[in-house]
């Protein structure tokens, strides 16, 4: 049995996205409880935005600092720290939060550069700390199907995987309406080196990585602006090899109207394939060579370990993203408990992605920019 957590928030303030998202994820299984936030880039929205969730004055503050000093000093000092900002901020905040001795979960991506990735991924090793990144895909249970299943053999080797993340909210100039989420994606000094590929490819790239257990070993890429005067990429392709010989091929885009949140992958191997798609979660199509595609479906027989941990309630109830996020979370929860109890972590502590696939996810950005640049082959 868990013992009961506590964390605090940076970021995720009134009229933010993904900080509500990680609050209720975090609260469907009672997972942890909210102590402290420094929610909003002001301090003024910081402390009105702690208000509106009714945490105390006394660990609302209005800046993240303010909130590593007094809370690092406490006897009840939080268990982890949630950072929800956009991603200029990850690396300061990530940095000073694991140096006051803070178990972080940090949003995707991870960085803007891989140095500081490595940099992140080292003091959190030297500590001990945890320096979750929440990949938030991964925790889907037919996605840990699929990934148990590729693992398993049963399928053969990799040889030819498409994945797709493909939305249309960004296909006009939205940013120039003043429109929160948009106006700091499409802002280089804020969102970093990349637009769609940065913010929705580095998912596209993690779940290919965790179902299919192989990095990229080198890409070319094109990277496409449509949208006039915008300064960062809205559309992304790219062509990833690997070094078994096998190869994929990703599209992450923004600018795909009558698409809301189309993240589908199908890996093909040499005895079978799995296909999975993001707006219908819990099931899964696996084909085995010679054979009529069969759909898995959450809950239904025979699922591996993975996934049925993974699961709350029975088939025919589907479950989605607070679900999947939630996973990551438990994960999370299981890992603190076990490093307080000097324990072996659980199977759903091993799961959650970690700063290495954050640090992977930079370096894949990094090198699909300097391949669309360059027209050329970049390995990693
Ligand atoms: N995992 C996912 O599926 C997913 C989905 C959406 C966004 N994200 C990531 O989450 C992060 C936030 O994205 P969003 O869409 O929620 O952005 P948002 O603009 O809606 O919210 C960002 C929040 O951070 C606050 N903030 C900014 N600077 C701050 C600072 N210095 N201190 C405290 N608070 C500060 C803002 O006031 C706002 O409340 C980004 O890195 C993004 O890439 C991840």
């Amino acid at each position: 049995m868990n013992t009961p957590l506590t964390y605090a928030m940076i970021g995720g303030g009134a009229g933010a996205f993904i900080g509500e998202v990680h609050r209720k994820a975090i609260a469907l299984d009672n997972t942890a409880t909210l102590v402290a936030g420094a929610l909003s880039s002001t301090p003024e929205r910081s402390l009105e935005s702690a208000k509106q969730l009714g945490l105390p004055d006394n660990r609302s503050y209005g800046t993240y600092q303010e909130l590593l000093e007094s809370e690092s000093s406490r006897s009840d000092k939080p268990d982890f720290i949630v950072i929800v900002t956009p991603n200029d901020t990850h690396y300061p905040i990530a940095k000073a939060a694991l140096e006051a001795g803070f178990h972080v979960v940090l949003d995707k991506p991870a960085t803007h550069t891989t140095e500081q990735a490595e940099e992140l991924l080292q003091l959190a090793r030297s500590k001990s700390l945890l320096c979750c990144v929440t990949y938030n895909y991964t925790g889907y249970p037919m996605v840990r199907e699929a990934r148990a299943l590729l693992s398993s053999g049963e399928l053969g080797p990799l040889r030819k995987a498409f994945v797709e993340y493909h939305q249309g909210w960004l296909a006009t100039d939205l940013e120039s309406s003043g429109q929160k989420q948009a106006s700091w994606r499409v802002d280089p000094t804020r969102a970093g080196l990349a637009g769609a590929l940065g913010d929705i490819g580095t998912h596209a790239e993690n779940l290919l990585a965790f179902i299919t257990n192989q990095e990229p070993h080198s890409v070319y890429a094109t990277l496409k602006t449509f949208v006039p005067n915008r300064a960062l990429d809205d559309d992304a392709s790219v062509m990833i090899n690997y070094e078994s010989g096998a190869h994929a091929v990703l599209t992450a885009s923004q600018i795909c109207i009558g698409k809301s949140n189309a993240l589908t992958i199908r890996v093909h191997c040499e005895l079978g394939s799995i296909e999975w798609n993001q707006e219908a979660p819990d099931n899964l199509i696996v084909t085995k060579l010679n054979a009529n595609p069969t759909t898995y479906t959450r809950g239904g027989p025979d699922l591996h370990q993975d996934t049925q941990l993974s699961s709350r309630i029975p088939a025919g109830h589907p479950e989605g993203y607070l679900e999947a996020f939630a996973n990551i979370y438990r994960g999370v929860a299981d890992h603190i408990n076990a490093v307080r109890t000097n324990t072996e972590p659980t199977r759903l502590a091993q799961l959650i992605p970690t700063m290495t696939a954050g640090k992977q996810g930079v370096r894949f950005v990094e090198a699909c920019v300097e391949s669309s640049n360059s027209n050329s082959v970049v390995n990693l």
